[in-house]
């Protein structure tokens, strides 16, 4: 899980973070320390945990006032970043489509940090009325908002729609968080008036957002099974993240709020979102693939 350290650096660095906009011959050379595991200007590499970067981090040297949002923290880079920012006294609001494996999770930050506080609430992020549900019951609680991490995601080769009638990959990975984002952003913007602290919303992008290319999103065409194409519509969707992230640092800069989004590639990590393309990544075949995807991305 080394490379989860860039999404914590994320979180650091917030004004830094500018991976997703590199040209194509240092993205080149980032590919290349990304695999050598060479340091950056961030102080930190490939082969850095989220925990050295959560634990040498002054954002969370107060992380005790601190409430974070992580969506999609039941596997892979969102609980190891659950963990981690638990770790530092981050007070951690995990919605979970899958409530058993989210207090399995809780059980286990909580074994590693038995002052951890986790709250667990239900979100189908596919499905607008569930998002809407959970913001409501987050609002209800009363609790500050410092960090919203939309990290959840899925990256699926078969056509399938959500109750809201979209594409499941874009319902999944854009529109829920996009409702997300615009149902708390208020409480973030309130919360950094509050306290002084600036807010930080990370969205979780890939590198494969380039692979959309310049003739930009096609959405009907993909509408039928045998046109359907996985990746694109993962591409598509990651592309969305980052637009979003552009077009809302707009309208919080336009308010002089004090919150900051980001958008970021996390590196390529084995979990489960690899699940529907056994064969294709294996951990043998896993570096040739960052290479794979870095020179595909210089093509388009
Ligand atoms: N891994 C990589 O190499 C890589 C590279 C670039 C970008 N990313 C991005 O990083 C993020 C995290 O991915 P990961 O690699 O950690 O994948 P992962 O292990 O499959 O985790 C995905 C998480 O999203 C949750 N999720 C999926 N659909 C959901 C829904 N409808 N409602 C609520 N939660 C839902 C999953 O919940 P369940 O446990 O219920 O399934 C799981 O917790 C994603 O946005 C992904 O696109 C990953």
């Amino acid at each position: 899980m080394c490379s989860i350290y860039m999404l914590v650096v994320a979180i650091v660095l917030p004004c830094c973070f500018e991976i997703l906009s590199l040209n194509c011959g240092t993205l080149m050379k980032e590919t290349l320390r990304y695999l050598a595991g060479i340091v950056g200007p961030s102080g930190y590499g490939s082969k850095s945990t989220a925990e050295q970067v959560a634990h040498s981090c002054s954002y969370l040297v107060d992380s005790q006032r601190l409430t974070a949002i992580i969506t999609g923290a039941t596997s892979g880079i969102g609980a190891e970043t659950a963990r981690a920012v638990a770790k530092r006294g981050v007070r951690v609001v995990i919605p979970a489509r899958d409530i058993k494996k989210a207090a399995e999770l809780k059980e286990r930050i909580r074994k590693d940090n038995p002052n951890a506080e986790v709250i667990l609430c239900e979100i189908d992020l596919s499905s607008l009325a569930s998002v809407k549900r959970f913001c409501n019951e987050f609002l209800a609680l009363g609790l500050p908002l410092n960090i919203l991490i939309n990290n959840a995601g899925i990256f699926s080769q078969k056509l399938e729609f959500s109750e809201d009638k979209f594409e499941m990959t874009f319902a999944t990975n854009y529109l829920g968080h996009y409702l997300l984002t615009e149902m708390l952003i208020e409480k973030m913007i309130e919360t950094a008036e509050q306290t002084g602290i600036q807010g930080r919303i990370i969205n979780l992008s890939s590198v494969i957002h380039s692979w959309v290319g310049r003739d930009c999103f096609h959405f009907n065409q993909m509408l039928h099974p045998i046109n359907y194409n996985g990746t694109r519509a993962y591409a598509q969707s990651k592309l969305a993240t980052i637009l979003h992230a552009k077009e809302i640092a707009k309208q919080l800069k336009a308010k002089n709020a004090n919150v900051t989004i980001n958008a970021v590639h996390p590196g390529i990590v084995k979990t489960g979102i690899f699940r529907a393309h056994k064969g294709f990544i294996t951990g043998k075949n896993l570096h040739i693939l960052v290479i794979q995807v870095f020179v595909f991305s210089f093509s388009i």
